[in-house]
């Protein structure tokens, strides 16, 4: 590791984490302390511009006032009360989400319409909750509908999450090597391969196929629309929900207000989580009505999940992403975040949508470039050897694009 940043506060923060904290992360020499928009300062004072965002949850930035302010009124009220209750905020946040969802966008996220459903929403506390949700509505629509189908076809190189049951859904052997047995029924066919999912979903047994419209973790690589349409009808030929993922790339990360509207389809079943309350913990699934309304009281819960605190956090970030209309400056500074990774020495290939973009490079240094970039003001990630992916605030502005830019080609050039 090159980066030297100093020894106080960072040198305890480090002995107390080797000590006491499980080591089920890589974590890199830098302890921060504060933020704003799309700069994090460290324990040593030092300014870093964000390119991961709290990986994908700063939404609005960090620290973001607005956010601040909902919660801090609500902290001084009241925080949990339990899901026996009504809390404000909870039924307005999943009315906004709802419009959300049912907003109907061209292919390159400019809102056009609406579908006029109405979804109804299951609040829980992370992305892999929201999955773990996601999938049992889709075996409750399974054991009414479907003769007790209980089979979920999902892609390989996707990521659901980290319980059992969203590991299983995870296309990555990688994931599967420990921690067995895993839930039964789940099974994964390559992405973008219409015939190789409609041979699975022929087998029988099925109840729901899973997908991201930007697979995040396994690389940002797109399904591509005339596929994702292409599903839509096979779920409709066969009556099989249609779960999308929408963990990573909702609330407007790729532009539209969730992925899937760029391919101008509608799913049954949306999960969601990380941009939804600005890096406050929420995760949340939905299902339109008819599909929803399958949940009796009992089928499903979580202490935490919906919390009064959690909701005003919530309420507060999407109120605000469509305030500002967040999707048309993510559609306009995600084109400029592409053109100016494309134009990087090494970089071969510029993939995702919006503020969620992959930079394939044809030299193995991503790694190295992660470590380092610290030492440049930079905080990136990378996926393996070779891919960095950017995850920005969504607030993020040109001239950062162009300072990120600049110090990343400088670095490029350094260890190429
Ligand atoms: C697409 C997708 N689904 C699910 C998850 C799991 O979310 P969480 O880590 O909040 O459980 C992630 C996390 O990166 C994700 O990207």
């Amino acid at each position: 590791m090159a980066t030297q940043l100093g020894n106080g506060a960072l040198a305890k923060a480090q002995a107390l984490d080797d000590a006491y904290v499980m080591h089920t992360y890589g974590r890199l020499p830098v302890e921060f302390v504060s933020g704003s928009g799309a700069e994090l300062v460290d324990s040593e004072g030092r300014v870093y511009l964000d390119f991961l965002g709290g990986i994908g949850c700063a939404s609005l930035g960090h620290a973001n006032r607005v956010v601040a302010a909902a919660v801090r009124e609500q902290l001084d009220r009241v925080w949990q009360v339990g899901n026996y209750y009504h809390v404000e905020h909870r039924g307005e946040l999943a009315k906004a989400i709802s419009e959300l969802l049912s907003t109907t966008t061209d292919e390159r996220g400019h809102a056009v319409g609406s579908t006029g459903t109405i979804w109804k929403t299951f609040f829980a506390n992370s992305g892999a909750e929201a999955n773990e949700g996601a999938l049992k509505v889709a075996r409750r629509w399974g054991e009414r509908t479907l003769e007790g189908a209980s089979g979920i076809i999902s892609a390989r190189q996707s990521f659901h999450g980290r319980t059992l049951a969203t590991l299983a859904a995870t296309g990555q052997d990688v994931f599967h090597r420990s921690f067995g047995p895993f839930p039964e029924g789940f099974s994964s066919v390559p992405l973008n391969d219409l015939d190789a999912l409609s041979a699975a979903v022929g087998m029988g047994g099925t109840c729901a196929v899973m997908l991201e419209c930007v697979q995040g973790e396994g690389g940002v690589w797109s399904a591509n629309p005339d596929y994702l349409r292409g599903v839509r009808a096979l779920c409709d030929e066969r009556g099989l929900m249609l779960i999308v993922d929408e963990v990573q790339t909702g609330f407007f990360r790729c532009g539209a207000p969730f992925s899937f509207q760029l391919a101008g389809i509608e799913p049954d079943i949306v999960s969601m989580a990380k941009g939804i309350a600005d890096g406050f913990p929420m995760g949340a699934v939905a299902a339109r009505a008819q599909v929803a309304d399958l949940m009796a009281p009992g089928d499903h819960g979580s202490t935490f999940g919906g919390s009064a605190l959690a909701a005003a956090a919530g309420l507060a970030t999407v109120t605000e992403l469509v305030r500002r209309d967040m999707g048309e400056h993510v559609i306009a500074t995600g084109d400029y975040l592409a053109e100016r990774l494309a134009s990087l020495p090494h970089v071969t290939e510029v993939r995702g949508r919006g503020l969620m973009r992959g930079a394939q490079l044809d030299v193995p240094i991503a790694t190295p470039l992660v470590e380092q970039g610290l030492g440049r003001g930079l905080v990136l990630n990378h996926i393996g050897d070779s891919i960095l992916r950017f995850l920005p605030p969504l607030v993020v502005t040109r001239e950062e694009i162009d300072t990120m830019a600049e110090r990343l080609g400088e670095l490029i050039g350094e260890l190429a």
